[in-house]
């Protein structure tokens, strides 16, 4: 099953805050919010991967399928919202596809009158593999959410009302909560759906907090969500991928002055335990210099950067979107092809993945602003082929997303620190402590 973004159903009305500089009162300060791994079960781990070691290909399909939805609807939205076309988007082409995609609203909505209420209220394959949950609070006095953080959307969603099972959100014990009398809507990729009221109300993350920050307690899923760890999520895109209408939780920290500027960062790293700072880097995470890279088409983190193997480059200056809700790096597919080319013994698998011999080791690179970063074998190896076999997945995967961009997601992002900065907007990494 996949949940992701595909289409806004509604037109929300384009609520766009203007940008201006952030003034800052000296009472600021930073957040720490430690982060948990957590895989679909609720399990420590990656799921892509079985106990006995062998990729488990059904969810490596549905992750390749869920960033092509995912990015197919973003640049729709961003589309939608300002106008901009993100590289290599073409509405014609997303029509085309979202017809072939999806069945006609009107059945989806129906499907979901029935299953109103009955389902429970969790977020599954929102993501497509990898959590890295952390705690927000909600509402006065608070309601507490585990949620995922993630830099490829811009909104903001817990259970609500009229969910059963999970942790919900009840509007009425919110002193301050704010009916906004408008729904926010996604269709997600397996033809679910989900909606909620737009509200306002105060959003608590590690001590910080945002007033009347806009976020949905969703009422209506449209298919079984089982086994989720993750509540809801928090988008930490640009406000033109948002599809709700109001400005995203971090730029309301920011606007609020609440946070010393308008940096978040993560460590996410080896073992199961990540960290989000909001408002700057924390310099006890990672050495050496930080080197930032321009983001060029807003909306997504997008950015320029070159991919290569074991010092040769494959790809130079392609687009490459950095998410921290998506596990694997995703390629355009003859970019893919280029890069395994370099790779001794590797060949096309399956549904754009590769496989390449467990026993060889190659360098697999990705670099931004003349900066070159390894990605290390045991975020890139995915498992064996098959059991008994000497062919390993690899995590860098060849699948066209609807625009002419990388997705750079957690098999390269757990290998270095990584840096947002929303007033300059550049993306910068620098080495793991
Ligand atoms: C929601 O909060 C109100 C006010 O505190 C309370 O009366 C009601 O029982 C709560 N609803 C649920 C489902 O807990
Ligand atoms: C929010 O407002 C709308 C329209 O004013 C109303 O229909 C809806 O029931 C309200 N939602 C909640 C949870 O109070
Ligand atoms: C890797 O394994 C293959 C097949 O078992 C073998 O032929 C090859 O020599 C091995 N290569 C290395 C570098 O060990």
């Amino acid at each position: 099953m996949m949940l992701v973004p595909l289409l806004p159903l509604l037109s929300l009305g384009a609520v766009l805050a203007e940008a201006g500089p952030s003034r800052l009162p000296d009472s600021t300060a930073a957040a720490r919010l430690a982060l948990i791994k957590h895989n679909r079960e609720g399990l420590l781990g990656s799921r892509l991967c079985d106990d006995d070691g062998v990729a488990n290909l059904d969810n490596l399909q549905t992750a390749v399928s869920v960033a092509s939805s995912k990015y197919r609807a973003g640049a729709k939205r961003v589309y939608s919202r300002t106008g901009h076309k993100l590289p290599g988007f073409s509405l014609d082409a997303f029509e085309t596809w979202s017809k072939a995609a999806l069945p006609p609203v009107r059945a989806l909505l129906g499907a979901v009158g029935l299953k109103e209420k009955r389902q429970q209220a969790t977020l599954t394959n929102y993501l497509d593999g990898s959590y890295w949950g952390g705690q927000i609070a909600i509402g006065t006095p608070p309601q507490y959410f585990d949620v995922d953080f993630d830099t490829g959307s811009s909104d903001t969603w817990v259970p609500g009302e009229g969910t059963s099972g999970y942790t919900t959100f009840n509007t009425s014990a919110s002193s301050t909560a704010r009916n906004a009398s408008r729904n926010f809507a996604e269709v997600y990729g397996d033809g679910s759906l989900v909606v909620g009221p737009v509200f306002q109300d105060s959003i608590s993350v590690a001590g910080v907090t945002a007033k009347e920050a806009w976020f949905s307690p969703i009422n209506t899923m449209g298919a079984s969500f089982e086994g989720s760890p993750v509540d809801g999520i928090v988008g930490l895109g640009f406000e033109s991928l948002s599809n709700m209408g109001g400005t995203p939780f971090f730029q309301t920290l920011v606007e609020q002055g609440v946070v010393p500027n308008s940096v978040f960062s993560f460590a996410l790293g080896e073992g199961d335990e990540g960290e989000l700072y909001l408002g700057g880097s924390d310099s006890s995470k990672y050495t050496g210099e930080l080197v930032s890279t321009p983001v060029v088409h807003e909306g997504y983190w997008m950015v320029q950067g070159s991919a290569g193997v074991g010092g040769y480059t494959t790809s130079k200056d392609a687009n490459m979107i950095i998410d921290t809700g998506t596990t694997l790096v995703v390629a355009p597919p003859n970019e893919a092809a280029k890069f395994f080319a370099q790779v001794r013994g590797a060949k096309a698998f399956q549904n754009g993945y590769y496989s390449y011999p467990c026993n060889i080791s190659f360098v697999a690179e990705l670099e931004f602003a003349g900066v070159k970063y390894t990605i290390p074998e045991k975020y890139l190896n995915l498992g064996l082929t098959a059991k008994g076999s000497n062919l390993c997945v690899a995590g860098i995967v060849g699948q066209d997303v609807g625009i002419d961009a990388w997705v750079v997601g957690d098999v390269f992002l757990r290998s270095v620190y990584s840096v947002f900065d929303a007033g300059r907007k550049t993306v910068g990494f620098a080495t793991l402590a």
